[in-house]
């Protein structure tokens, strides 16, 4: 059965943008409610660590210099079915390929500058949530 939970970011570029309340207000009237949430500055190490699975691409050095270049809004947020159903209301990974309506055609400029990162199955989001998480900040 799909879980409950999923976690997001809104990176650097929308942080900076300002568009961290529109972009709130998109997720909350879709349905998602807000487990968890913070607004922190990620050190290149951490930034690293997060995205060690991608270590081997060419873009990973590029990815961790964004991802710390600014501030982030991390959060876990619960509906049914949370994985597929965020991945949907974010849109394609390309903002060129995400579909009309969605957080990132709204708000993202780039492959790279993308706006928002979701979870991409139940076990990822379960060890994104726990990497930026305590059990003494979710409600
Ligand atoms: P995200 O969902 O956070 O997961 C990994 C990120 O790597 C992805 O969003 C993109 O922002 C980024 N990414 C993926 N492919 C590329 C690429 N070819 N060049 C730069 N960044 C990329």
């Amino acid at each position: 059965m799909a879980g409950t939970l999923t976690f997001t970011m809104i990176k650097p570029d929308a942080v900076s943008k300002n568009y961290t309340g529109a972009i709130l207000q998109q997720i909350c009237e879709a349905g998602f409610r807000i487990v968890a949430m913070k607004q922190l500055h990620l050190s290149a190490a951490k930034a690293g660590e997060f995205y060690a699975v991608h270590k081997e691409r060419p873009f990973y050095g590029e990815l961790v210099e964004f991802m710390s270049s600014g501030h982030i809004v991390a959060a876990i947020l619960e509906k049914e079915n949370a994985v597929e159903s965020f991945r949907k209301l974010i849109g394609a990974t390309n903002p060129a390929n995400a579909e009309e309506g969605t957080i990132r055609k709204r708000f993202a400029e780039s492959l790279g500058k993308n706006a928002i990162h979701g979870s991409d199955s139940d076990e990822n989001a379960a060890i994104e949530g726990n990497f930026f998480f305590s059990g003494l900040e979710r409600f």
